[in-house]
């Protein structure tokens, strides 16, 4: 009787001495971005905005110290998943984060799988990532709700024989195929699609061939970082003079870029869920800590969604007292969740763990001698169009 009280009674003692320790040690997100290479201002954008998330909200999370692991994969998919083995086995991060383009997230994505780590992406868009496993959360945003958005916008505007011209990989050809079968709908025409290399474009070739077939309209996908290259070929080959107008989406005028491009881009109309320009108190707000605190930079969508990601995770500690219940319990905070962002109202559907949000139809023009995305038009909270086929 009287030994087994003493082994309750330590048995107690080792408990609260354990979660004791557990509460000192600090809650470590990884967070995985190319630094270097063709995304290396992605990697910037979204470490300044999670870096500036943490500096406006603090370090402790319910109690807990929260401790961000960044990593750099220099965009190559091998060394993503490499470094997220690491951080996992190693750092025992609770939350793997970044992932820059889609075959860095596809790549992690067994990972998240097998050791039920929520996998928070902040940048990359093709549709089918959150199927890529159970434990994808995106704050990011999906081609399908942009080239949809521009599908409608395009025919109604007198666009009615078109060329695409994508990336050729998985978020270009989600652009491509849903644009497409969106003018179809509208009874306008998709009369060529091009595919340039992901690695290296060189647009001249692709740009001639656009000029040949003197179509109504040119639209766009080129991943964030690759814009400013494809703006000043357009531009040089005189193809805007040749009445051939620019549409895409918003990776093309990203704000990261935009301002560089010279008055050549003004009138360019893309379709995207976050322009630097949105006209919201808490946007305003956003905007001028994040120049503040870089230098003068401009956040761009990337950086928006690195910003709303560490919102999820902040919350989804919140919300599991400091991520008691491991994994499987963060997983189930992050869904759900609901929140005004710089970009306007974001959801994250518990079913298929993606973003729902507004697309954005933008025209590029000049506010106080800068050029911005200023939104003409929304489609208001619109889910994946990817999610329904
Ligand atoms: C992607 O690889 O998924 C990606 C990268 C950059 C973008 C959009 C999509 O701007």
């Amino acid at each position: 009787m009287k030994t087994s009280f003493i082994v309750r009674s330590l048995i107690s003692v080792l408990l609260f001495c354990s979660s004791l320790v557990w509460a000192e040690e600090s809650f470590k997100i990884g967070l995985i971005l190319p630094m270097t290479g063709q995304s290396a201002s992605t990697g910037k954008q979204i470490e300044a905005a999670a870096r500036l998330y943490m500096a406006q909200n603090g370090t402790t999370v319910a109690g807990r110290k929260v401790e961000l692991i960044i990593k750099d994969d220099g965009g190559i998919p091998d060394a993503t998943k490499r470094i997220a083995q690491e951080l996992v086995v190693n750092d025992k991060v609770g939350v793997l984060s970044g992932f820059g383009l889609t075959p860095l997230a596809l790549a992690t994505a067994p990972i998240a799988t097998q050791s039920k780590t929520p996998m928070v992406v902040m940048a990359a868009a093709t549709s089918s990532i959150t199927e890529a496993s159970p434990f994808i959360v995106r704050t990011s945003f999906t081609l399908p709700q942009c080239a949809v958005a521009m599908g409608d916008w395009a025919p109604k505007n007198g666009f009615k024989r078109v060329v695409t011209l994508v990336s050729d990989y998985g978020p270009g050809i989600d652009a491509e195929r849903f644009f497409k079968e969106r003018m179809q709908l509208n009874s306008a025409q998709v009369i060529e699609s091009l595919r340039v290399p992901l690695r290296n474009p060189d647009f001249a070739p692709f740009l001639q061939k656009v000029r040949d077939l003197k179509p109504d309209a040119l639209f766009v996908f080129v991943p964030s970082g690759a814009g400013a290259a494809l703006m000043k070929q357009f531009l040089e080959r005189g193809m805007d003079k040749a009445g051939i107008k620019l549409i895409g989406t918003g990776d093309l005028t990203d704000d990261d870029q935009l301002n560089d491009m010279g008055d050549g881009a003004l009138g360019v109309v893309t379709s995207h869920h976050y322009s630097a320009a949105h006209p919201s108190a808490l946007n305003k707000k956003f905007v001028e800590a994040f120049k503040k605190a870089n230098n003068g930079l401009r956040p761009n969508f990337m950086a928006v969604g690195g910003y709303d990601g560490m919102r999820v995770i902040y919350e989804a500690l919140k919300n599991t007292k400091g991520g008691q219940g491991g994994g499987d319990a963060l997983l189930a905070a992050m869904k759900g969740q609901i929140f005004e962002s710089p970009r306007g109202q974001i959801f994250i559907d518990a079913q298929t763990r993606d973003v729902v949000h507004n697309i954005y139809l933008r025209k590029v023009e000049k506010k106080d001698g800068q050029l911005y995305n200023v939104e003409f038009d929304v489609i208001k909270d619109m889910k994946d169009p990817g999610k329904t086929k």
